[in-house]
């Protein structure tokens, strides 16, 4: 049987493996020319199973594609998250002849209902550009006598001290080690305690430097998921923390909570290795699921999708600095404007509809509040299947509503609405990126996001603008469509 790739509910633009489970991003890494985009893979069932190592690449961040299953799970345990870098000068002794990838993972251990998984980080490595790998024969390189929750090492070289770093979930904190060679490795700190949101158990970390986009400051940022606890009803999210690192301590400059994404489906995010000097982005993508739902979602023959890869940032203001992400610009090369619009919006008129009928939009507004009480955008998917994304200028609150968006009775929090809170109305920059089952919702340039899984029966009919007690003017706006068309994959006779 031939089956044609392009399945309801699968996305355009965004990465989704062509069949069965799929959770976090790993060992994101740029080689040759090609990202690499590993990920947490049971190739048995679209549900979570014994993990693998999936593995795609892409030339331009936005197609991918589907290679082999790059890790199986081994003696030692399933493959867990982790990350992978680039041995330039050949530190471990694994490539005499010329660099190569090594993928540092969590090998996690299941060991009955008596006793408690083991958790340790393990190496393997690769002499083709990630095709092909080799786990290293001393493996572990890591465990810990007491810690249950010890997993998900993304591992950055610290030029300052010339060492790799770890940086390692251990439960409700984040464990640095140090290394010359990646196979032995030294503690050095550990964050957390009393910082931060601790509703749920600590994973996938992330450790950086960015600049500021406004000032001359730069900062390390430490990002940090925190997993699901079904006594609150929002599941898994992200934080972040601000601060320095000198090769072995992080330090918060302040204790404020900051959010990565105010929407439910941005989890597990990482940020590439390697990345050109020359071109010198940060750039992040994160597994667009939650926890709570993301094994009920109603796609049928695949599960999950990654969110689209962001480049960030830092924006410096007076409290601090907030990381600013905006999908990269190698997206723009998908779209075409179709519609331009400048107009005023007034709540005494009719709603402003834009007829789009498009398989994935790329929507920019640029308002100037006047005197509405509320401005309303509503994202027709179908007749009687839409998104709506109001902008309350009383509260100053953006608020995005998915119940009425298709499918959504698969989970009890799907539903329940996603927002946030702004500093100011007065002006405001959105760009909303849909595709066949995403909206993703950028504001002021990147420096808020909210990313939100929907299931309606297509992408986008048409948009609507409007407003309740008086005017916003829009300028400066557009609605953009496919410029080209995604190639459609055929799927293998099987
Ligand atoms: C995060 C996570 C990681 C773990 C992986 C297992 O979503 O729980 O901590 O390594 O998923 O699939």
């Amino acid at each position: 049987m031939k089956t044609n790739y392009l399945q309801k509910y699968r996305p355009y633009l965004h990465y989704a493996p062509r069949e069965h489970w799929m959770n976090d991003p790993n060992g994101l890494v740029y080689f040759k020319g090609e990202y690499h985009l590993f990920y947490q893979y049971y190739p048995e069932d679209t549900v979570w199973g014994p993990m693998h190592w999936g593995h795609a690449v892409s030339k331009d961040l936005i197609q991918w594609e589907e290679l082999d299953i790059a890790l199986y799970p081994d003696e030692l345990g399933m493959i867990f998250s982790g990350s992978a870098i680039v041995d330039w000068n050949n530190t471990t002794g694994f490539f005499a002849d010329e660099p190569g990838l090594v993928a540092i993972f969590t090998n996690h251990l299941e060991r009955g209902e008596e006793n408690e998984p083991i958790q340790t980080q393990s190496l393997a490595y690769s002499h083709d550009q990630g095709r092909t790998w080799k786990k290293y024969e001393g493996n572990p390189v890591l465990g810990h006598d007491t810690k249950v929750d010890f997993r998900d090492p993304k591992v950055i070289w610290h030029e300052e001290t010339k060492k790799w770093i770890m940086a390692l979930a251990t439960g409700q904190t984040i464990s640095f080690y140090s290394s010359f060679n990646l196979i032995e490795w030294q503690f050095e700190s550990e964050f957390g305690e009393n910082i931060g949101i601790h509703d749920g158990v600590w994973e996938c970390p992330d450790l950086f430097q960015l600049k500021a986009e406004n000032s001359n400051e730069q900062r390390w940022v430490l990002i940090v998921s925190v997993g699901d606890n079904p006594e609150f009803d929002i599941g898994s999210q992200t934080q972040y923390f601000i601060g320095s690192f000198d090769g072995s301590t992080f330090t918060a400059e302040n204790v404020s909570v900051n959010w990565l994404d105010f929407g439910k489906d941005n989890y597990a995010g990482v940020s590439f290795s390697d990345i050109p000097k020359e071109d010198g982005r940060r750039i992040y993508l994160g597994w667009m699921s939650n926890w709570r739902y993301a094994d009920q979602v109603p796609t049928e023959v695949w599960r999950s999708q990654m969110t689209l890869p962001r480049e960030l940032s830092l924006w410096e203001n007076e409290d601090g600095f907030t990381v600013v992400q905006q999908p990269v610009k190698e997206l723009e090369s998908y779209f075409s404007k179709k519609i331009a619009t400048h107009d005023t919006i007034d709540s005494e008129e009719e709603v402003k509809t834009y007829q789009v009928s498009e398989s994935y939009v790329d929507l920019i507004l640029n308002l100037e509040w006047i005197s509405a009480e509320q401005f309303n955008i509503v994202l027709h998917h179908t007749e009687d299947q839409f998104t709506t994304i109001k902008i309350d200028a009383l509260k100053k609150k953006v608020k995005l509503d998915r119940s009425q968006s298709g499918k959504v009775d698969f989970s009890d929090i799907f539903s329940s609405e996603q927002g946030l809170e702004l500093e100011s109305i007065e002006n405001i920059n959105l760009r909303i990126v849909i595709d066949s089952s995403s909206v993703e919702l950028f504001i002021n340039e990147g420096r808020y996001a909210l990313t939100s899984l929907i299931y309606p029966d297509q992408a986008c009919e048409s948009i609507s603008l409007s407003t309740s007690q008086g005017k916003v003017k829009v300028t400066n706006s557009s609605i953009s469509a496919p410029v080209q068309s995604i190639e459609v994959q055929e799927e293998e006779e099987r």
